[in-house]
C-alpha cells in the first residue's frame, strides 16, 4: 500500500503543476506577467491622475464659492489620494509633489473646516502657484493651470 502511495506522488504533483492555466479575461490574456503589463498600462502613468486633479481643482474652486464645505472637503481629500495613487505609479515625480502634498493640500484643508471664503480664496491661489511650481519642475509649464472662470459642474448647492 505505501509503495503504491509513494509512486502516486510524484504524479499527483506534475497533474496538478499540468492543470494550473492562467485564468484569461476577454481581452487581458497571456501568462500572468503579460497580463499584469496590460493591466498597469490600462491604469495609465501620471497623466491620468492629473486629469482627475484637474477636475477636482474646478470642483474645489467651485464648491468654496458656494460654500458648500463638506463637496470642498470631499475634493481634496479625492485629489490627495489621485496624486498619492499617481506618485506611486510615477515615484519619480515625487520629490516635485512633496511641497503640494505635505503643505498645500493640508492647508487647504484647515481653510475648508474654518469655512471662511475670504481664507479660502487666498488659499486657493496659491494652490494654483503650487499646481503650476510643480509643472515648471516636471517640464511641463505648458499645463499652465489659471482660477476657473467658467463653471461646468452639475453640482450645485
Ligand atoms: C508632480 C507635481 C504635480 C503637481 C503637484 C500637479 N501637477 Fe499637473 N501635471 C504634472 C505632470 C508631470 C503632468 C504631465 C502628465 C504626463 O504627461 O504624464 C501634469 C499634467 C496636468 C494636466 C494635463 C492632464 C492631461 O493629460 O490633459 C492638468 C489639467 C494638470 N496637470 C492640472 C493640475 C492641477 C490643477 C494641479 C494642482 C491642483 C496640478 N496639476 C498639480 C505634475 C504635477
Amino acid at each position: 500500500m505505501n509503495k503504491i502511495i509513494s509512486f502516486l506522488i510524484p504524479f499527483l504533483f506534475f497533474g496538478c503543476g499540468k492543470h494550473s492555466k492562467t485564468v484569461e479575461g476577454e481581452w487581458i490574456k497571456g501568462t500572468e506577467t503579460e497580463q499584469i503589463t496590460i493591466i498597469e498600462n490600462h491604469f495609465r502613468g501620471f497623466d491620468n491622475a492629473m486629469l482627475e486633479t484637474g477636475y477636482r481643482y474646478q470642483e474645489l474652486f467651485w464648491a468654496g464659492q458656494d460654500e458648500n464645505w463638506e463637496y470642498a472637503d470631499y475634493q481634496i481629500t479625492k485629489m490627495q489620494l489621485a496624486i498619492k495613487n499617481g506618485l506611486e505609479r510615477r515615484p519619480k515625480r515625487s520629490k516635485s509633489a512633496e511641497y503640494f502634498l505635505t503643505y498645500d493640500l493640508p492647508k487647504m484643508q484647515e481653510v475648508v473646516k474654518n469655512r471662511d471664503l475670504k481664507n479660502f480664496n487666498q488659499a486657493f491661489q496659491h494652490l494654483t502657484i503650487s499646481c503650476n511650481s510643480c509643472h515648471a519642475l516636471e517640464k511641463v509649464p505648458f499645463f499652465n493651470i489659471q482660477i476657473p472662470e467658467v463653471r461646468q459642474s452639475p453640482v450645485r448647492k
